[in-house]
């Protein structure tokens, strides 16, 4: 097959169907492996042999190119490329040489002594509220709370601090995406935008932590700009903890649940964290472009096409991972794509399994985890995400 008329057409594949995405991307990889959309002019791969070595394939790059939704007005086009290209300058859609600089400044943050203060941070956080917590309460009191104490360890924020620089993220990501935007959520994103420049601005000029002072010696020597730097924050805040706290939810569900009878989590922590991420894979796609003509499964992808590696589809491929929509810790030698690979592999992927490791493990020594009843969690799922409502007692406990 040769070029993009050879694809599935997506479109087809869903039309007058309601299906989830993920029932979408299951039929997908089951029926061609990999297919084109038409409306948005996209491949989307499916197969996990593919996205695994598409994942480290230089012919692919992470700045994904855009364009503008029609029919907005000069000012409003205006808003839309000024938010589209603060986005683009995040590590993760960012291309070398800017991406291998960012990375190469963010390493430091993630050390072994590092990434153990935030575990322990969150850990602390649960021995203290953990056993008085109600069931029903356990996420929204316990697990958040822990899961933001962490990351206030690793950045050196105040929980205040690092809630004000959320919000400000939470409202630039909630712009939408070309498919869905709205002229008067762009305006809103834009003011989150200013807001977040000025925080980092202030952080860059009084450096405290290793994250800002390496924020700020690279504004001075002028390897990154003040909205590289806003970049960064931005990532770090708003990337962190609702993918954690949806596979934090997941194990809950499945160490209360029927998974969990007879599962002695002590015995194999790290197995049951890493089929949790691969089971809710939170991120569901990692979004690139062709930077010359590649073939990927029979097809020819002709260079700028947009490339979607759909990870979720990967992390459930029936030749990778039998059965596997079970709960299984005998899945020896197969590696769940969850944090991605290759250069822009998860940065965070080592504290988010420590930090899980530390806050179950001190549930169980507390006695908190042999006493919930069985849990079930609230999910947020989208085209591109899981994420977690809350985390309830389920209805038949
Ligand atoms: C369950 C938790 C998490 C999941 C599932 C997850 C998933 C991912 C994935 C799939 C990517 C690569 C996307 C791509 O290739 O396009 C990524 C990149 C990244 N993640 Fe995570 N992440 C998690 C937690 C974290 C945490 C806790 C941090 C930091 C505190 C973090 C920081 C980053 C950064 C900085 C990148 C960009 C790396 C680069 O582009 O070079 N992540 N993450």
């Amino acid at each position: 097959m040769d070029d993009v008329t050879a694809g599935t057409g997506l479109s087809t594949l869903r039309a007058d169907r309601e299906v989830t995405p993920l029932e979408w991307f299951d039929e997908l990889r089951e029926s061609h492996g990999m297919g084109w959309d038409e409306t948005t002019g996209t491949w989307y791969v499916t197969r996990y042999d593919d996205v695994y070595d598409l994942l480290r394939d230089p012919r692919l790059g992470a700045q994904v190119e855009t364009y503008c939704p029609p029919g907005l007005t000069e000012e409003q086009q205006k808003t839309y490329w000024r938010v589209t290209e603060f986005i683009d300058r995040w590590p993760v859609f960012s291309d070398p040489p800017r991406h291998s600089g960012m990375r190469r400044l963010l390493l430091p943050l993630f050390t072994a002594a590092a990434v153990a203060r935030a575990a322990a941070a969150a850990a602390d956080t649960v021995a203290v509220a953990g056993p008085a917590a109600a069931p029903d309460g356990l996420f929204a009191d316990v697990v958040r709370p822990a899961l933001a104490a962490g990351l206030c360890s690793l950045l050196d924020e105040p929980p205040e601090a690092l809630a004000q620089l959320g919000d400000c993220a939470t409202r630039i990501l909630a712009f939408g995406s070309i498919e869905t935007y709205d002229p008067a959520a762009g305006l809103r994103a834009e003011k989150a935008l200013d807001e977040l420049t000025e925080l980092v601005r202030q952080r860059c000029a009084a450096p405290a932590g290793v994250l800002a002072t390496a924020l700020s010696r690279s504004l001075s020597d002028g390897t990154l700009d003040l909205l590289d730097a806003t970049a960064v924050y931005a990532q770090l805040v708003s990337g962190a903890l609702e993918p954690t706290a949806a596979a934090v939810a997941h194990l809950l569900e499945v160490v209360t649940g029927p998974e969990g009878t007879g599962l002695d989590i002590k015995a194999d922590v790290d197995g049951t964290i890493d089929e949790a991420l691969r089971l809710v894979t939170p991120f569901h796609l990692a979004m690139r472009r062709a930077l010359t003509d590649v073939h990927i499964h029979g097809h020819r992808v002709r260079a700028e096409s947009r490339v979607v590696l759909v990870l979720v589809a990967a992390n459930r491929d029936p030749r990778q991972f039998a059965e596997p929509d079970a709960f299984r810790l005998d899945r020896a030698g197969a590696r769940h794509v969850a944090f991605g690979r290759g250069r822009h592999a998860c940065l965070g992927a080592a504290l988010t399994r420590q930090v899980m490791r530390e806050m179950v493990l001190e549930l169980a020594a507390s006695g908190v985890l042999e006493k919930l009843p069985p849990l079930r969690a609230v999910w947020n799922t989208d085209f591109g995400g899981r994420f977690v409502q809350d985390v309830v007692v389920a209805q038949d406990a």
